[in-house]
């Protein structure tokens, strides 16, 4: 089938290249002429396992390729819409600025074409997958009747997994008007995930609303999950109790499960941040903000646990860090992936220079990234020289290649009597303490 994918940044760079595997005819779409450029000569625009191979394979064979015109769009008979929905600058609410506009152009462009979806006289059909307030989906759809149909199919994948994700989903949702398995859009979509469906994933057909719901609710519960077992390392660390023991032990139990229980510095990126933010906004504009005030505490515990790591920083440098060498181990907001959107390490890095701390920061992927938001900060490629002289160490993303490092030989590339803060709670505590290390993890800890 031939589809077009509209906004080519993360999210609809792997969809437009995942649905050229699956093996329709697909255009990408963006306004950034570079991105363009670089992935039409196979070229990523960001670092994600596995999307390269993808991307070469679907430009190789002439299933896919990107544009900045319109105009190649017209013939397509589904429209997927992956723009991004940042949170405004002077608020909590998502900022639909993006969809708004792609929406205005596409629609231009099939009026200007008289185009009917394919040539068949059947009706263009757009399908959303970016994350949007609950009631979004409704408005487009009145607002692009005249020229489409309209649906919502929001996405699950993970950053570092996001192939994986799209190939092999858990679950397909389908967000349709008429909350009807035999509305004509659910054929369509199958058609385009005929192969994803014929493995046997779950597929739930709902209203538009419960389709956006299901989205935020997602990731809402992702961040309550994170959030909780944070508030559990607070007292663990009041207490001198162990976070990952609790976690183990409470995991155990299948009601509970042990996923996204991993204590530390917390949740970042583009996605559970900004979308908890804006499902509060959301609420309030529905009279409903009580029903989820709880998300705002969710937010503050995540939020402490930045402040909790500079707290300690000071403690282990005597109160002052103006001057100290703090050598920082991560930039992305997760490992397997170059994404510095609202990283917790590379906000307390930031933090740490903020109170004169000369910091070093060093990452497998996400360097250019990083500096491009933070240009003051040192940033060195190689983990082992990063560490030359530090002070004080800190682990905020658990990159493998960080996990893998040697006690013994960093203690030798430090200054005497360095201290290391794992925020990850990935090393081993006996061992980096047998190498004569002072080592703190966060939730584990005795008390001060
Ligand atoms: C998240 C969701 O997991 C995806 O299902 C969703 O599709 C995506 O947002 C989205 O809305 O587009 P992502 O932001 O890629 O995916 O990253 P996660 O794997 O969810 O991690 C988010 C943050 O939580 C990271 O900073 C990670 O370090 C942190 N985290 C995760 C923890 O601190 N502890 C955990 O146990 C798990």
């Amino acid at each position: 089938m031939k589809m077009s994918v509209i906004g080519v940044g993360y999210l609809g760079a792997v969809h437009a290249a995942s649905m050229a595997k699956l093996g329709h005819d697909v255009v990408g779409i963006d306004i950034d002429a570079d991105r363009v450029a670089a992935l039409n000569e196979g070229r990523s625009p960001f670092f994600e396992p596995g999307f390269d191979e993808l991307l070469s394979d679907g430009i190789s064979s002439g299933t896919l390729r990107f544009t900045t015109d319109w105009a190649d769009l017209t013939d397509c008979r589904v429209h997927f819409l992956a723009l991004g929905t940042p949170q405004k600058p002077d608020s909590n609410s998502a900022d639909l600025s993006y969809i708004q506009s792609a929406l205005a152009s596409l629609t231009g462009a099939l009026a200007a074409a008289g185009a009917s979806g394919g040539g068949d006289g059947s009706r263009p059909l757009i399908v959303g997958k970016s994350t949007v307030p609950v009631g979004t989906a409704r408005k487009l759809r009145d607002q692009v009747a005249d020229h489409a149909d309209l649906m919502w199919n929001p996405e699950f994948l993970r950053e570092g997994f996001a192939v994986q994700d799209t190939l092999t989903p858990d679950r397909l949702v389908y967000g349709v008007a008429a909350d009807d398995e035999t509305a004509p859009e659910v054929a369509i979509l199958d058609e385009v995930y005929r192969a994803i469906i014929d493995t046997g994933v779950p597929r739930f057909v709902y209203g538009l609303e419960t389709s956006e719901l299901v989205k935020v609710s997602a990731n809402a519960f992702l961040a309550t999950k994170i959030s909780f077992i944070n508030a559990i390392a607070e007292v663990c660390e009041a207490t001198g109790g162990d976070v990952t023991q609790v976690a183990e032990a409470i995991g155990a139990d299948e009601r509970i499960g042990s996923k996204f229980l991993r204590a530390g510095l917390g949740f970042g990126g583009g996605c559970l941040p900004k979308d908890i933010r804006a499902f509060m906004a959301r609420a309030e504009e529905l009279n409903v903000g009580e029903a989820v005030g709880f998300l705002r505490e969710i937010d503050a515990i995540n939020i402490r646990r930045r402040e909790r790591v500079l707290n300690l920083a000071r403690l282990e440098l005597q109160g002052d860090l103006a001057g100290k060498r703090v050598t920082v181990l991560g930039a992305a907001f997760k490992p397997n992936s170059d994404d510095t959107r609202d990283s917790p390490a590379l906000d307390v890095a930031h933090m740490l220079h903020r109170e004169g701390a000369k910091v070093t920061v060093t990452d497998p992927q996400a360097i250019p990234n990083a500096r491009r938001r933070f240009p003051e900060l040192t940033y060195v490629e190689n983990c082992e020289e990063a560490m030359i002289d530090a002070e004080l160490v800190i682990l905020g993303t658990e990159w493998a290649r960080f996990r893998e490092l040697s006690p013994t030989v960093t203690m030798r590339l430090v200054h005497p009597g360095a201290s290391i803060i794992d925020a990850r709670n990935v090393l081993d505590p006996a061992a980096w303490r047998a190498a004569g290390w002072v080592f703190h993890a966060l939730g584990r800890m005795s008390p001060q």
